[in-house]
């Protein structure tokens, strides 16, 4: 488990851009955390990075989006769906053949769905800084695939890390 921590939306995206170099096609990356916590910006920072033009939006109405860049990107966003057939009905299984990245936000109801190995990121206000733009960004690799990238993980965020032993 991997604390980051950022101070601006902006930097938020900075993070998510130094992913960009380890993701590979077939990724999943699961982000959960409160409304307004910051999701959306992190898939954004991605995109980016990516190489996509088109600006990633919300895709709550449309349940999911794609774009293309140098990996092809699916953003889901599946805070709308009360139950896991819905969520079926968003052909995820063709989605997670297609080698994109797949990107999910409130993803936790699709976890018993998806493929052994996914990047799990809980967003969390931090609670111990004054500012209203802190974000504690909670980052678990599940899987054999996201575990062995733990310490590429590690210096890409290097800048933003936690130490183990501080407070946040
Ligand atoms: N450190 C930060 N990281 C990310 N966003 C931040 C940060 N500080 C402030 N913000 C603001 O918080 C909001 C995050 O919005 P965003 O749409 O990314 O959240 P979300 O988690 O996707 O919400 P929703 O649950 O509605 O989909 C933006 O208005 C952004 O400017
Ligand atoms: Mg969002």
């Amino acid at each position: 488990m991997l604390h980051v921590r950022t101070r601006s939306v902006d930097a938020t995206r900075q993070v998510a851009a130094a992913l960009e170099p380890l993701v590979r096609p077939g990724d999943v990356i699961l982000l959960s955390g409160d409304l307004g916590a910051g999701k959306t910006a992190f898939v954004q920072g991605l995109a980016v990075a990516l190489g996509i033009q088109e600006r990633v939006t919300s895709p709550t109405f449309t349940l999911a989006a794609s774009y293309e860049g140098r990996l092809r990107l699916h953003h889901l966003d599946v805070y709308r769906l009360d139950n896991l057939a819905e969520v079926l009905d968003l052909d995820l299984p063709e989605l997670l053949e297609d080698r994109a990245v797949i990107c999910i936000e409130w993803g936790e109801v699709v976890v018993p769905e998806l493929p052994r190995d996914f990047l799990r990121i809980r967003i969390q206000l931090g609670h111990l800084e004054e500012i209203d733009d802190a974000r504690v960004l909670e980052i678990e690799p599940i899987g054999p695939s996201w575990v062995s990238r733990n310490q590429q993980l590690n210096l890409a965020w290097a800048d933003w890390v936690i130490s183990e032993t501080e407070d946040f």
